[in-house]
C-alpha cells in the first residue's frame, strides 16, 4: 500500500469512528470477540449452545432456559425497558451469576476474559451493529425509610405490583392465570420474600428493576407512571418484606405492623 493510500485509509477510518461517536451508536465492549469465542467455547456452550441460542446440553435441565443470544434481548440492564444493556450491566451478570437459576457466577474469569466474552456476545446480534446501549436509569439519593413512606410503599405496591407479586410471595391473579417469557416459556414472579432476587441485592437494585421492569418478561417499567419518590418507597417495602441487603429488623418490624392497605379494605 502506498503511503498515500494509508493515509486515505487512516482518514477515512478516523472518519469513521467520528461518525460512530457522533451519532452515539454503538459503544461495544472494548473486547476482543475472537478470543471472546473461546472463552465462550469453553465455559458457556454446554449451556448457552454452540449456535447461541441457548440449546446447549444442560437447557433440557435448566428453567428458566440460559439465554439464546440471537435476538439481543437482556433482563438484567441498568438501562430503561425495551434498550440493550450497558457492557457493565453483562460484566455484573458474568461475574456474580443470577442467584437461584443455572447461570453460575464467573467470579474466576480476569477482567480480560470477561470483556473478550463480551464483546463475543456482542457480536451473535444484528441488535449491536444498529443500536447503542440504553443511558442508564437516573437514580435519585436513597432517603431514609419513615413510617409513612413504607406505609405509601405498600399501597403502591398494591396498585402496581401486586396482581403478579400478589403478598409478595408472587401468589397474584396474574401468576396464578400463568405468565409466559418472550422466549414462549413458563414465568413465575419473583418470591420477594426470599430477600434476594437473581440479580437484586438491595433497594438500589430493587429501584431499577421497578424503574425499568425486566426485559423479556412481562413485568412492566414504571418510568412516567411513579415519581422516583414513590419508587423509592415501593423499594423500601420491599426490602422490608425479607432479608435483603440493607435490610434491618426494624424496617420489617414497621411493616409487619402497618395496618391492612386501604386497597383490600372494604
Ligand atoms: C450451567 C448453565 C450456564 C452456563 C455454563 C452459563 N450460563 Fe449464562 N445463563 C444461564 C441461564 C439459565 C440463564 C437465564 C437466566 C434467566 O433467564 O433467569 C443465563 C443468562 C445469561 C445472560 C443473560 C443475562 C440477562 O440479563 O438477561 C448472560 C449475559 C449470560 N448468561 C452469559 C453467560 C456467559 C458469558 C457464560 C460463560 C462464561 C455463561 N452465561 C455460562 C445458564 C448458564
Ligand atoms: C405483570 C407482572 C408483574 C408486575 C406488575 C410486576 N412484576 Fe416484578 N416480576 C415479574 C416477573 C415475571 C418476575 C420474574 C422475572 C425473572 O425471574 O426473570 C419479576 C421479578 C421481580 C423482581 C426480582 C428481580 C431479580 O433480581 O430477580 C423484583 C425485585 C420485582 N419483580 C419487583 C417488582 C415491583 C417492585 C413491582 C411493582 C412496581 C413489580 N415487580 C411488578 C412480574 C411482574
Amino acid at each position: 500500500m502506498s503511503a498515500l493510500c494509508r493515509t486515505a485509509l487512516v482518514a477515512a477510518l478516523a472518519v469513521g469512528a467520528f461518525t460512530v461517536g457522533a451519532t452515539g451508536m454503538p459503544a461495544q465492549s472494548a473486547g476482543n470477540p475472537a478470543r471472546g469465542r473461546q472463552v465462550y467455547e469453553r465455559y458457556c456452550i454446554q449451556c448457552h449452545g454452540a449456535r447461541a441460542d441457548g440449546a446447549g446440553e444442560v437447557a433440557r435441565w435448566s428453567q428458566p432456559k440460559p439465554r439464546d443470544f440471537r435476538q439481543g434481548v437482556f433482563k438484567f440492564s441498568s438501562t430503561p425497558y425495551g434498550f440493550l444493556p450497558t457492557t457493565a450491566d453483562l460484566e455484573r451478570v458474568i461475574q456474580n451469576g443470577l442467584y437461584g437459576t443455572r447461570m453460575p457466577p464467573f467470579a474466576a474469569l480476569s477482567t480480560r476474559e470477561r470483556r473478550d466474552v463480551i464483546a463475543y456476545l456482542q457480536s451473535l446480534s444484528e441488535r449491536w451493529r444498529t443500536e447503542g446501549p440504553g443511558t442508564p436509569i437516573a437514580v435519585t439519593e436513597e432517603p431514609a425509610p419513615t413510617r409513612e413512606s413504607v406505609t405509601q410503599g405498600r399501597e403502591l405496591f398494591e396498585a402496581n405490583c401486586a396482581k403478579c407479586h400478589g403478598d409478595g410471595t408472587g401468589n397474584g391473579p396474574s401468576a396464578v392465570k400463568g405468565l409466559v417469557d418472550d422466549w414462549g416459556s413458563p414465568i413465575t414472579p419473583a418470591n420477594l420474600m426470599l430477600g434476594r432476587g437473581k440479580w437484586a441485592h438491595t433497594a438500589r437494585d430493587i429501584y431499577i428493576r421497578a424503574m425499568g421492569g425486566i426485559n423479556g418478561t412481562p413485568m412492566p417499567e414504571s418510568t412516567g407512571s411513579l415519581t422516583p419518590e414513590q419508587v423509592w418507597q415501593i423499594a423500601h417495602y420491599v426490602q422490608a418484606l425479607g432479608a435483603w441487603s440493607g435490610s434491618t429488623r426494624e424496617l420489617r418490624q414497621l411493616a409487619a405492623g402497618l395496618p391492612r392497605p386501604s386497597a383490600v379494605l372494604p
